[in-house]
């Protein structure tokens, strides 16, 4: 199985990485518009095969997309990312053109590829992707979800001073610091609810950190984060390509579910072979209906911001 990865950056290379080590594909391209940078990515990451035990072939281009021809899925990490104090909105813009242009290339070689979209703001531009691909639904989906659920489990277990592993937990909504909808609620610790430990101001406190996760590391690193982010992509991959249907939080276009229409949002979806298969009907509450809503309403400024941006 083949996979490309346009952007060859923090994010690009490290979810590259983590396909090859868990050995996940057969072959990975990373592509980027820097004159031989995917290549010299590639080849180093080539060099800890042995050390590492993988067999994946992993392959450089500097912006030639016919190395990617067939791939089964395009994970699309081009784009700029945050610096401190910009909010992931701010990115609309430039990264709108640039996902518009990658879109049309990889399609033209890969004209079945499953097409996640990582770069921000994500919502949004999964639903520019979507637009412009005219793909079918299930083919486009767009990572945030499942690493705001990650951060969000890693905050719920440092709050218990439990493993992360016996934490579930999901975040749902749009992939911004405001939009997020962390579900507390929900939350266990081994299928107990985390709220028969944690008192009701120490879950605020959780899920507010997990709203801001992005920006802390921002602040922290002077720019995006990428570790758990490559993390989160590689582990959407691993449930396309081995049809595991996984459910996970992703970014897919809404036609009536969770009272949405024309808009792509994160809500629990299962992933398999073809993309995103069903999406999962939670009984969300008054107070998350409420918030799923106002939510859906600031991506969809936000996609009318992009109608004028592109
Ligand atoms: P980065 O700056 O390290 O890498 C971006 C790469 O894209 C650069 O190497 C650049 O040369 C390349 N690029 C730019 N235009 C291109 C084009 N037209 N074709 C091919 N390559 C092109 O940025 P980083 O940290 O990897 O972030 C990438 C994007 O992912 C940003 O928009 C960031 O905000 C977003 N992001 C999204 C997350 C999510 O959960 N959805 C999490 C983390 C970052
Ligand atoms: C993150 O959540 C900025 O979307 C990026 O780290």
């Amino acid at each position: 199985m083949k996979v490309s990865v346009i952007g060859a950056g923090n994010v690009g290379a490290t979810c590259a990485d983590a396909i090859a080590f868990r050995s996940i594909a057969s072959e990975v391209v990373l592509l980027d518009i820097r004159e031989n940078f995917a290549e010299g990515k590639a080849l180093d990451m080539m060099q800890t095969a042995t050390l590492n035990q993988f067999n994946t072939k992993i392959v450089g281009s500097t912006n030639d997309y016919g190395k990617t021809a067939n791939s089964d899925v395009v994970v699309i990490t081009s784009g700029v990312p945050r610096k401190p104090g910009m909010t992931r909105e701010e990115l609309i813009g430039i990264n709108a053109g640039i996902v518009k242009g990658v879109t049309d290339n990889v399609l033209k070689h890969s004209p079945n590829a499953v097409i996640v979209i990582v770069a921000n703001p994500m919502d949004t531009m999964t639903y520019l992707a979507l637009k412009e691909s005219k793909l079918p639904k299930n083919r486009i989906i767009g990572m945030g979800g499942i690493l705001d659920s990650a951060r969000f489990k890693c905050y719920l277990s440092m709050a218990l001073n439990a493993s992360a592993n016996d934490i579930e937990g999901m975040v749902i909504g749009g992939h911004g610091d405001t939009t997020m909808i962390p579900l507390t609620r929900m939350a266990s610790y081994k299928g107990v609810p985390v709220s028969q430990f944690l008192a009701a101001d120490a879950l605020k406190k959780v899920a507010a950190d997990t709203m801001i996760g992005g920006a802390t590391l921002t602040s922290m690193l002077g720019t995006s984060a990428w570790y758990a982010p490559g993390a989160a992509v590689a582990s959407l991959v691993d449930s396309i390509l081995n049809d595991q249907k996984r459910l996970f939080p992703c970014c897919v276009a809404l036609d009536g579910e969770y009272g949405q229409k024309d808009i792509c949002l994160g809500v629990p979806v299962t992933i398999g072979k073809n993309g995103w298969k069903k999406i999962v009907d939670v009984n969300l509450n008054d107070d998350e209906k409420a918030a799923f809503a106002k939510s859906a309403d600031a991506v969809r400024n936000m996609n009318n911001v992009l109608s004028a941006a592109v």
